[in-house]
């Protein structure tokens, strides 16, 4: 019973729920189709770069030459991190989470911008750029600090995708390398209003900072149901170790109800079409790297799960191949997510913005059903457990 007399219909999950037009994404989960500002996925994938494509996101067209040039000297002069920021990192201890140093270091960097707030959209995506340079640079000194290393400093003059690996390992990636990170990071850039992007959204509704916006995206992204299935998916592979246990492993698992990671998908009924470009990359990735054996285990898993799931609108999605694209680029599992975060940077600025330009503050609604009017106990006279206070 609730003390609301009209009709009230709870949108758990808010599934379904539109909270605006958007000409960021488009999703089609029937007939496998996924468009960045009007560009089919695949078409990006193809023949843009990350950088491209964060522009496209946030700024809404493809850049020409001149405005790319910029863009990308605009995130080459950020990338660098204040020496404050790095000895915050290195204070953290190596056993924290990547996320929770991410969400962390992405909050400090708001501390050393004297001016953080603007009602300027324009300044707010200057920001959100910086943020998006940084990013990169954060993940990989905390990996180089907790291994007991020196951070490795920006290089220059190398994309988004390869500058990160050389700024984690501290050699110049393998130009095949660096390709199939930015396609990954392509990939994972945007994805409509998931749950990460409306925790932007919802922030940036009550327009506070633009790191205040990232960080609500970071927290979000970090939960097991939404970042991390690209690592569970991994570990299944890894611990499965062979192609030949893939059956039983599967039919154990869904005789136990147990998911299969990297299979399912809230928005798509059918192939992920994410999946099928990163399963293309993660098999040419195999070959080159010699690591067939870890490739022929997932698409073992993959064809076993398909094979009992038929009939079923369970299909694979991104994260079934991604981990393993990470692992054979040498990443650790735990970056998985904060790369996850450092692409989808672009689509949480893409949404905030858009958001933005027509505000209004969000503010849904929790229907009461608790009591109203109940006496004020006295201290003695209380049972210090919850009671039940529901209406009637
Ligand atoms: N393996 C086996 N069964 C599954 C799987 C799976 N991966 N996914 C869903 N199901 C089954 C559920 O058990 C449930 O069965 P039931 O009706 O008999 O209880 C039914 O399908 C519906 O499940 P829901 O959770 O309601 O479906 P939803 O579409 O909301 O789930 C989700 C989407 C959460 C992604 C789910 O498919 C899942 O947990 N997958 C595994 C984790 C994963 O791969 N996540 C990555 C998603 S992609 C991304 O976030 C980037």
């Amino acid at each position: 019973m609730s003390l609301i007399k009209e009709p009230v219909v709870i949108h758990k999950g808010l599934d379904n729920v539109y909270v605006k037009e958007s000409t960021i994404c488009f999703i089609d989960g029937e007939a496998s189709k996924l468009f960045y500002r009007g560009y089919s996925i695949e078409e990006l994938a193809d023949h843009s770069t990350y950088e491209e494509t964060a522009f496209l996101l946030i700024y809404g067209w493809l850049p020409t030459a001149s405005q790319l040039r910029e863009f990308t000297g605009n995130l080459e002069s950020h990338r660098s991190l204040e020496p404050e920021i790095l000895q915050l990192i290195k204070e953290f201890p190596a056993h924290s989470d990547p996320m929770d140093v991410l969400r962390t270091a992405v909050s400090a960097l708001g501390l050393f911008d004297p001016q953080p707030m603007s009602d300027d959209i324009s300044v707010r995506v200057a920001k959100a750029v910086l943020i998006l340079a940084k990013v990169p640079t954060i993940i990989a000194a905390f990996e180089r600090y907790r291994n007991h290393k020196d951070p490795v400093p920006p290089k220059g003059h190398l994309s988004q995708a390869a500058e990160f690996l050389y700024m984690l390992t501290g050699n110049d990636p393998d130009p095949y390398d660096a390709h199939v990170m930015d396609v990954a990071l392509i990939l994972h850039a945007e994805h409509e209003m998931n749950a990460s992007t409306f925790a932007c959204t919802v922030t940036a509704s009550t327009l506070a900072d633009m790191y205040s916006i990232i960080t609500s995206g970071i927290g979000t992204l970090r939960g097991p149901l939404h970042g991390g299935a690209n690592e569970a998916a991994l570990r299944t592979v890894l611990e499965v170790g062979d192609s030949s246990k893939a059956e039983s492993y599967v039919v154990d698992a869904l005789a136990q109800k147990k998911r299969i990671m990297g299979f399912g998908h809230r928005v798509y009924k059918t192939w992920d079409p994410r999946y099928l470009i990163l399963k293309k990359v993660a098999g040419e990735l195999a070959v080159r790297k010699g690591q067939t054996q870890l490739f022929d285990t997932a698409l073992a898993i993959e064809m076993s799960a398909r094979k009992h799931l038929e009939g079923t609108p369970i299909f694979p999605n991104v994260d079934s191949y991604s981990g393993i694209v990470f692992h054979m680029l040498g990443i650790q599992t735990d970056l998985f997510t904060p790369i996850f975060a450092m692409s989808r940077i672009a689509g949480w600025t893409a949404h905030a913005i858009e958001y933005l330009q027509a505000n209004r503050l969000i503010r849904p609604k929790a229907l009461y059903v608790g009591a109203t009017g109940l006496p004020y106990t006295q201290i003695e006279l209380r049972t210090g457990k919850l009671e039940e206070h529901r209406m009637p």
